[in-house]
């Protein structure tokens, strides 16, 4: 008799070796319609290395917001779950994302004297802690500060002043902060799922890590993030994050709007969304007729008939108003002028048909879809651009990207954010 292999369970594979100087990282991706975990090795050479993914749908958040702290924690520790299995590894500590709390940007400068010696690593560290004095998070909790641009007797755009002389050294920081009680409950939601939080990171500076080009970002560039709830913004010019924005509507609204208009269900609505829906209507999609099931599955109702025209003429009266808010935070960001002309779009909105065509009328620049890159061995699963926020988390937590209010202090910094950021904090100093 033959003997029957035992059935190949698809989130299991050969566990990869890891190279002599690699680390394993885990990321995780808390949103509003899925959570996604990835783990990666990272540090060896060449791109970091998928080892293991997992993803769980997730009805626990409202536009980013944890509201279901139980269905949240189930949908994160299912996911990790998966990802550990398929890397073979057991992970304490991630690095999140976030893209509730209104998102926001800032940016604060600092000035030492040098008076004409030459910039020692020492001199650095005093314009840093001098930086961080600077914040002032107005009882918000401060994400990132990111030294954007250090400038020496007030000439800006020396990338790194160590070794150079200067009577002053200057230094902006971009601070990116959101309102303290999501983190809050976001940290709860994760460390309730068994697992450590090593550090928040914004959502669309991650998915820029991974979806934008270097000379994109030289050049200038505003990603735009469309995902269920929240649609998040990172504009970068001269190589540098300068700007972040969140608008609170997303792909799920859509979604809604054709619920309510043909009187059918959340879930019949993302379908038609997604296979029927488009931002552009062409001709024929006046003809084309679509069954729309409806709200109650008895007898006794019929299905609504919509022409796919109307379809999209729900999806784009949504989408102006998206496209509109998008406008006035590019503009309230200084995203304008010749340097502002490229727009990458990612997130799960990103894949309604036809987006980046509606996108470049509506405002009037060059726009392309945004996929994740620079990582090995991403599952085709998740390759499309709602994943840009997961692969760019490994790719931040690889670069160990320099902050300014999280790095360690030799003293206490004032205000300190409240007790989620000094977490953060410690966290990352023990990085
Ligand atoms: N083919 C498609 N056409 C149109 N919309 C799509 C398509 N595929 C996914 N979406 C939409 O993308 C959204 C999900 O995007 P994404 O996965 O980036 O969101 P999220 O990370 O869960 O949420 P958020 O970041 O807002 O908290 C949903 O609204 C979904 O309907
Ligand atoms: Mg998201």
């Amino acid at each position: 008799m033959a003997i029957m292999a035992p059935p190949k369970n698809p989130l299991v594979r050969a566990v990869v070796p890891k190279g002599p100087a690699e680390r394993t990282i885990a990321v995780l991706d808390v949103g509003t319609s899925k959570v996604a975990v990835l783990i990666a090795l990272v540090g060896g050479n060449g791109e970091p290395r998928v080892i293991g993914t997992g993803q769980k749908p997730c009805a626990g958040l409202k536009r980013g917001l944890v509201i279901d702290f139980e269905r949240t924690e189930a949908a994160i520790r299912g996911a990790m779950d998966q990802a550990e299995r398929a890397a073979g590894v057991q992970i304490e500590f991630v690095h999140a994302s976030i893209s509730a709390g209104n998102l926001g940007s800032d940016v604060a400068t600092a000035e030492i004297d040098i008076a004409g010696a030459s910039i020692t690593a020492a001199d650095m560290m005093k314009l840093r802690e001098a930086g961080r004095a600077r914040i002032d998070p107005q009882g918000r909790t401060v994400v990132h500060a990111q030294p954007a641009l250090y400038a020496l007797d007030g000439q800006p755009g020396v990338e790194s002043p160590l070794g150079f002389h200067a009577d002053r050294l200057g230094m902006d920081i971009h601070v990116v902060t959101a309102d303290t009680p999501p983190l809050k409950n976001l940290d709860r939601a994760i460390k309730n799922a068994h697992v450590g939080l090593r550090s928040l990171v914004a959502s669309p500076l991650a998915a820029s890590l991974s979806a934008l080009e270097r000379e994109e970002r030289e050049l200038g560039v505003a990603l735009i993030e469309i995902g269920a709830g929240v649609t998040t913004i990172a504009v970068h010019n001269y190589g540098m994050l300068v700007g972040v924005a969140a608008i609170p509507m997303g792909g799920d609204d859509i979604t809604y709007d054709l619920a309510a208009e043909f009187a059918t269900r959340r879930s019949h609505a993302e379908r038609i969304k997604a296979l029927d829906g488009a931002a552009i209507a062409v001709p024929k999609d006046n003809h084309e007729v679509v069954e729309i099931p409806p709200m109650n599955d008895d007898s006794t109702s019929e299905p609504v008939r919509a022409t796919k025209a109307q379809i999209i003429g729900v999806i784009r009266h949504r989408l102006d108003m998206l496209f509109g808010e998008i406008a006035i935070k590019l503009d309230e960001l200084g995203f304008t002028g010749p340097q502002a002309r490229q727009l990458v779009l990612t997130g799960g909105g990103a894949e309604l048909r036809a987006i980046a065509d509606f996108a470049q009328g509506a405002l009037n620049r060059n726009v392309r879809i945004g996929r994740p890159r620079g990582l090995t061995g991403l599952p085709l699963a998740q390759s499309g651009p709602a994943f840009a926020t997961l692969a760019g988390l490994v790719l931040f937590a690889a670069a160990e990207q320099p902050d300014i209010w999280h790095m360690p202090s030799v003293q206490k910094s004032p205000g300190g954010g409240g007790k989620l950021a000094m977490m953060i904090e410690k966290l990352r100093g023990s990085m």
